[in-house]
C-alpha cells in the first residue's frame, strides 16, 4: 500500500509555507542572474584562513569536547567570550543568561515553542522578518501589525495595539531591519521599553546586524535600556539584568552562516525553558561548530573582521545607492540604511513587484518582492534589495537592469517617469 502522505501531515503544516526567498534563490543559483534577493554575506570575505587554523586548534586543543555530545546551553568558553563581546555593545549578562542556538533561526523557533499557544497574537512591525513568521506560523501565532517609517517601528501604533489586544510579545528588529534597512530611533526605543513594561508584555529583540553599522553612532539595545531601568529600580545588591527582553544575535553575518551558530540572552527562567525545549529539538548546537566559532572569533579576530566587513559593505551600500540615484525613474523611493545588508524600495502605487520579478528574472536580475514581509497583506509595490553579496560591478549592472524593468512597467501602466 502506498500511503497518501498529504492526508497524514499534521494540521499545523497547513500554516507552514515554503519561503519565497529560498524559491528565488533556487532560480538564481548557477545562472547569470545578478541576485539582490538573498540575505547572503559576501563570500569573498569569509574568513577561510582563520577558520582553517581554528579547525585545527579545535581538534588539537578541544578534540574530545568538539567531537563529543555537549551541554544543551552551549560550549562554556564561547558563552564566556560572548559575555565580553556583548559588553562592548552595552549588553551586560553572565554565561548563565546565554543559550547557544543553531543560528538565530532556531532561537526564533524555540521562542515559538516556549511562548506561543495557538491563537496567541504577536505584535510585529510591517514589514517584518519573514523567517520569524515561518517559525511562529507553525505554533499558531496570529499577527497584529504596526506600521513603520524612517525611524523604524511606529511606537504610537504599538501603544494602540497594546491597549486593544493582549499580545504574547512584541517582535522588534531595531538595527538595520530586515527587510527595510531602517533603524529604530533612540527616542522610540526608550518609549517601546517603557510601554512593554507598563503593559507587561515581553520584547523579542532580534539583532543579527547591529555590529554592522557603517555610519552614525551605536544606539543602545532594547535589552540594555531595560537593564538600565532595572538597575535604577534595583536594591543595589542583586546584579541588574534585563527582565522582559529576550535578545538574539548570530555569527551568520559577521563570520559565516554555514557555521549555524547564534545565541540568545535572556533571564535565566527563559533560558532554562528554552534549554529544555532545545533538548527535544537537537540536544545541542553542533559542538564542533561552536568550538570552531570560538577559536575563530577569539583573541580580537571577530572585532578586526567586523571592521573589515564594515569597510567592504559601506562601499557596496554606497554603490547601490548611487546606482539607484542614477538609474531609477522618478516616483521610486528607497531607504538609506546606516548598516546591515538591505535597501527597501517603494515603487509607485499600482505596480506589483511579484509581477515585476518575472520580467526581472528574464532580464537577469532578482530581488525579493516586499509583500512577502507583510503577514496581513499589503506591500505589493515594495521590494527588498541586498547589497552585501553582489560585487560592485554586479551592483552597477544589476541596478541598471532593474531600473529598465521598473521603467518598462511604469510605461505599460502609463505612469509619468
Ligand atoms: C532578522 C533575522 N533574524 C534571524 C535570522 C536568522 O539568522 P541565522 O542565520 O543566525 O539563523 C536572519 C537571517 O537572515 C535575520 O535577518
Amino acid at each position: 500500500m502506498h500511503i497518501h502522505w498529504m492526508d497524514r501531515f499534521a494540521d499545523r503544516t497547513a500554516r507552514i509555507q515554503p519561503s519565497s526567498i529560498r524559491e528565488i534563490l533556487k532560480l538564481t543559483q548557477n545562472s547569470n542572474i545578478i541576485s539582490f534577493a538573498g540575505g547572503l554575506p559576501s563570500p569573498e570575505y569569509f574568513p577561510n584562513q582563520q577558520i582553517m587554523r581554528a579547525t585545527r586548534r579545535a581538534l588539537e586543543e578541544h578534540g574530545v569536547e568538539a567531537l563529543q555530545y555537549g551541554v544543551s546551553d552551549g560550549f562554556l568558553p564561547l558563552r564566556e567570550m560572548l559575555v565580553r563581546h556583548m559588553l562592548r555593545y552595552g549588553i551586560v549578562c553572565t554565561p548563565e543568561n546565554i543559550l547557544i542556538t543553531t543560528g538565530s533561526q532556531q532561537a526564533l523557533d524555540l521562542i515559538g515553542r516556549v511562548l506561543i499557544n495557538p491563537g496567541d497574537s504577536v505584535i510585529v512591525e510591517e514589514p517584518t522578518y519573514l523567517g520569524a513568521l515561518s517559525a511562529w506560523n507553525a505554533y499558531g501565532a496570529e499577527y497584529v501589525t504596526v506600521p513603520s517609517d524612517d525611524e523604524g517601528m511606529r511606537v504610537d501604533a504599538v501603544e494602540h495595539a497594546l491597549r486593544t489586544t493582549h499580545p504574547k510579545f512584541i517582535y522588534a528588529l531595531p538595527n538595520f531591519q530586515n527587510p527595510s534597512g531602517t533603524t529604530l530611533s533612540n527616542k522610540r526605543r526608550l518609549e517601546l521599553v517603557r510601554l512593554a513594561d507598563q503593559y507587561e508584555v515581553p520584547i523579542i529583540e532580534d539583532d543579527p546586524y547591529g555590529q554592522l553599522r557603517y555610519e552614525g553612532d551605536h544606539i543602545s539595545s532594547l535589552f540594555s535600556i531595560e537593564a538600565y531601568n532595572a538597575c535604577l529600580e534595583s536594591d543595589g545588591v542583586n546584579f541588574p539584568m534585563a527582565r522582559n527582553v529576550i535578545y538574539l544575535s548570530t555569527f551568520s553575518k559577521t563570520l559565516c552562516p554555514g557555521l549555524r551558530v547564534g545565541w540568545v540572552v535572556a533571564h535565566h527562567d527563559v533560558i532554562n525553558q528554552m534549554v529544555t525545549a532545545k533538548q527535544g529539538t537537537d540536544l545541542h548546537t553542533s559542538t564542533f561548530a561552536q568550538v570552531v566559532a570560538y577559536e575563530t572569533a577569539r583573541g580580537g579576530f571577530l572585532d578586526r573582521h567586523i571592521r573589515q566587513l564594515r569597510r567592504v559593505y559601506i562601499e557596496r551600500r554606497n554603490k547601490m545607492l548611487a546606482a539607484m540615484e542614477a538609474y531609477f525613474p522618478p516616483g521610486v523611493v528607497w531607504t538609506k540604511p546606516e548598516g546591515g545588508l538591505f535597501i527597501w524600495v517603494t515603487l509607485p502605487h499600482g505596480l506589483d513587484s511579484h509581477e515585476l520579478l518575472k520580467k526581472a528574472i528574464e532580464d537577469e536580475v532578482a530581488f525579493v518582492p516586499g509583500s512577502d514581509f507583510y503577514p496581513c497583506g499589503g506591500g505589493e509595490n515594495t521590494m527588498r534589495l541586498n547589497f552585501s553579496n553582489p560585487t560592485l560591478d554586479e551592483i552597477e549592472v544589476g541596478v541598471k537592469r532593474l531600473a529598465g524593468v521598473i521603467e518598462a512597467a511604469m510605461q505599460r501602466r502609463q505612469m509619468p517617469a
